[in-house]
C-alpha cells in the first residue's frame, strides 16, 4: 500500500472532479438502473479512488451499505475526509484487489469504473466472485478513452507547448510513472466472467455528456465545473510531470507553465462569460459488462 497513484498518476481531486461530472446527480437514476443498484443491498466499489462514485451512490439510495477499497492510501484518506464532509455514511479501506480484505459472499454488487485494466484479472475477477453472496453481480466499467497525461493537447499557445513537452519527455524518462497494465480488451473480460463460473453475461453502454459549457442544458454552475475540470486536469498534469522529473524546467520556467494553464482557462471563462459561444463538447462512452455469480 502507498500513494503512488494519486502522486504519480492521477490525484484523488482531479478523479473526483472528473467523475462528478461523468457520474451527475441528475443522472444518477440512468446510472443506477445501468449498474442495477437496488434499496436495502450491500455494495463494494473496488479501484473506488476519491469515493466520487460510492458517494454518489449512496446519495441516490440511502439504504445500500456502500464500501468503497483502494490500494493507493492518498485516495483512501481523500474519501474519508470527503464523506465526512458531505455527512455521508460509506466505508472505505486501503486494500488490494487481487486480495479483497472482506469474508467470502459479504455483497450484493461488485462495482468498478476504469480498474480492471491495472489488476491481474485472474484475480481481479475470482476475488470479486468470492466476496460476493449468491445471485449477486459483479460490474465492470470502462471507456474507450485512455486517462493518461499525453492526451493533453495544448492549443493555441506555442510557448506553453513547448514547456509542455520538455516537461513530459524529461517525467516519462523516470520508471517510477510506469503503471502495471493487465488485460484492456473488454471483449476478454467476459471470458474472465464465465471461466470464474459467472452466468448471465451483459453489456450496456451509457453515454455522459462531460463538457458542454455552451449549451442551453448546461446551467452556469456546470459549465464553471466543466471549464475547471479541464483546467485541474491539465494543471495537474503538469505536477505529475514535475513530481517525476523536478529538474525538467527552471523554476520561472514552472511558474511560467502553471500561469500559461490558467491564463487560457480564463480566456475560455472571460469567452463564456460574455456569451460567445464555441460550442464545443465532449461525450464520454462508458461500457458496462456485467454477470450473475450463481
Ligand atoms: C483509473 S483509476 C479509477 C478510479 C475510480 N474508479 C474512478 O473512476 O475515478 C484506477 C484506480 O484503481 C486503483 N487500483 C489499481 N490497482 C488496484 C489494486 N490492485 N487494488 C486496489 N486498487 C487498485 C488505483 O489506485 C486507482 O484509484
Amino acid at each position: 500500500m502507498n500513494t503512488f497513484w494519486s502522486d504519480y498518476v492521477q490525484s484523488s481531486e482531479e478523479l473526483y472532479q472528473s467523475r462528478a461530472l461523468r457520474f451527475r446527480k441528475d443522472n444518477m437514476y440512468r446510472w443506477a438502473d445501468a449498474i442495477g443498484l437496488r434499496n436495502g443491498i450491500n455494495i463494494l466499489e473496488v479501484g473506488c479512488a476519491g469515493g466520487l462514485l460510492c458517494h454518489r451512490i449512496k446519495e441516490h439510495m440511502p439504504d445500500c451499505r456502500v464500501t468503497g477499497l483502494d490500494f493507493d492510501l492518498g485516495h483512501i484518506a481523500y474519501a474519508r475526509q470527503k464523506t465526512k464532509e458531505l455527512g455521508l455514511d460509506c466505508t472505505f479501506e486501503a486494500g488490494d484487489a487481487a486480495e479483497l480484505p472482506f469474508e467470502d459472499e459479504t455483497f450484493d454488487l461488485c462495482v468498478s469504473h476504469t480498474v480492471m485494466n491495472f489488476c491481474e484479472p485472474t484475480a481481479f475477477v475470482g476475488e470479486q466472485h468470492r466476496v460476493l453472496r449468491a445471485g449477486g453481480r459483479m460490474v465492470i466499467m470502462g471507456v474507450y478513452r485512455p486517462v493518461t497525461p499525453e492526451e493533453w493537447i495544448p492549443t493555441e499557445d506555442c510557448a506553453e507547448q513547448s514547456l509542455f513537452e520538455r516537461l513530459w519527455e524529461a517525467a516519462s524518462q523516470n520508471p517510477a510513472g510506469n503503471i502495471a497494465r493487465y488485460e484492456s480488451d473488454p471483449r476478454r473480460y467476459f471470458g474472465y466472467l464465465q471461466r470464474q463460473g459467472f452466468v448471465n453475461l451483459s453489456i450496456d453502454a451509457m453515454a455522459a455528456v462531460k463538457y458542454a459549457p455552451d449549451c442551453g442544458n448546461v446551467s452556469c454552475e456546470l459549465a464553471h465545473m466543466q471549464i475547471n475540470e479541464d483546467r485541474l486536469s491539465e494543471l495537474e498534469s503538469a505536477a505529475k510531470g514535475l513530481r517525476l522529473a523536478p529538474h525538467a524546467l527552471t523554476h520561472p520556467e514552472q511558474q511560467e507553465l502553471f500561469r500559461l494553464i490558467n491564463q487560457r482557462w480564463d480566456r475560455r471563462i472571460a469567452q463564456y462569460e460574455a456569451g460567445e459561444k464555441t460550442w464545443d463538447f465532449r461525450i464520454s462512452t462508458v461500457w458496462i459488462i456485467s454477470g450473475t455469480k450463481a
